[in-house]
């Protein structure tokens, strides 16, 4: 129970690294403030979590026996970032950790003069301005407060180039910058901020996850084929678990890290060793 007397607040929870990381952290006794979008993006050509899959989500923490707040918000938005976080503090009093999660993966697949600007913009709006915003509007209770721990997710496209996904790759790697200067800010007040960057993650049923499908769907090619991509692109001839993610954020959010800020871990089979 590493998180006991934790509020832990995840964004993207509705499912895939989301739900993981929030069925970790009940496992561990935290009690959580789950965030996702209230519905689907017109910018964004797949479907978003929907409520019903939040509120999955949920149940199975309650299961784990945490108290879990819903609260829905879009990431693109500071005014429902702030109500969510509001909700979180009038239940529990505290936020003391938050994962950082919500992210899109497409409009993607074309070289990167092709993007129109709608496109471009969402992107970043999503992916490194919404994780802005949610810690534009947590750090302040972690002041308060005396001090917290922040997960932002990144990717291994934070790190390294993919063809044909050049917005996403700027927005993971605006991400990794994002954390390490945050990291700095708030070192003094005891705040710890570090990036984790995924590599290649199956979908797991269980998790509803649909990434590696949009990266699929965004270069034209099946599932299975984009596994056997991932699946030659890591030396350990096995691809990443949301669960394996949802370790190392766990991990980060939790005490055991404490001299651990401004540091960026890969869950990537290897990937990025090559
Ligand atoms: N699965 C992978 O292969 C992989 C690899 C590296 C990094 N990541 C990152 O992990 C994070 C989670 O991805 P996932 O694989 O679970 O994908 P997913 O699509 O299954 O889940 C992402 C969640 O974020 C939510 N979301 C999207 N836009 C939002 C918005 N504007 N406001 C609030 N919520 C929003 C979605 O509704 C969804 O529930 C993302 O940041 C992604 O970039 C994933």
């Amino acid at each position: 129970m590493r998180l006991r007397g934790s509020v832990v607040m995840i964004t993207g929870a509705a499912r895939g690294i989301g739900r993981a990381c929030a069925l970790r952290a009940a496992a561990e006794g935290a009690d959580l403030v789950l965030v996702d979008v209230d519905g689907d993006l017109s910018e964004v050509p797949y479907s978003l979590g929907s409520p019903a899959q939040l509120e999955h989500t949920a149940d199975l923490c309650r299961k784990e026996g945490a108290s879990v707040l819903v609260a829905p918000a879009d990431v693109r938005s500071a005014e429902a970032v702030e109500a969510a976080v509001e909700l979180g503090i009038d239940r529990f009093g505290t936020i003391t950790g938050l994962i950082n999660n919500a992210g899109i993966g497409a409009p993607s697949g074309k070289p990167a003069h092709e993007f129109t600007e709608q496109e471009w913009q969402v992107m970043l709006d999503v992916n490194v301005s919404g994780e802005w915003r949610v810690l534009k509007a947590v750090v302040p209770v972690m002041l308060r407060d005396g001090g917290g721990s922040i997960v932002n997710v990144a990717s291994t496209a934070g790190l390294v180039g993919y063809r044909h996904f050049a917005g996403y790759v700027a927005s993971k790697h605006a991400v990794v910058g994002l954390t390490k200067s945050a990291a700095l800010d708030y070192a003094p007040h005891d705040i710890r901020v570090n990036a984790l960057c995924p590599g290649p993650v199956r979908d797991d049923p269980a998790m509803d996850g649909q990434m590696t499908a949009v990266v699929a769907d965004a270069l034209g090619i099946s599932y299975d084929e984009q596994e056997a991509v991932y699946l030659e692109s890591v030396p350990t001839n096995a691809l990443v678990d949301p669960l394996d993610v949802a370790d190392a954020a766990v991990w980060l959010v939790s005490g055991e890290s404490r001299r651990v800020t401004g540091t960026v871990i890969t869950v990537d089979s290897g990937f990025t060793a090559r």
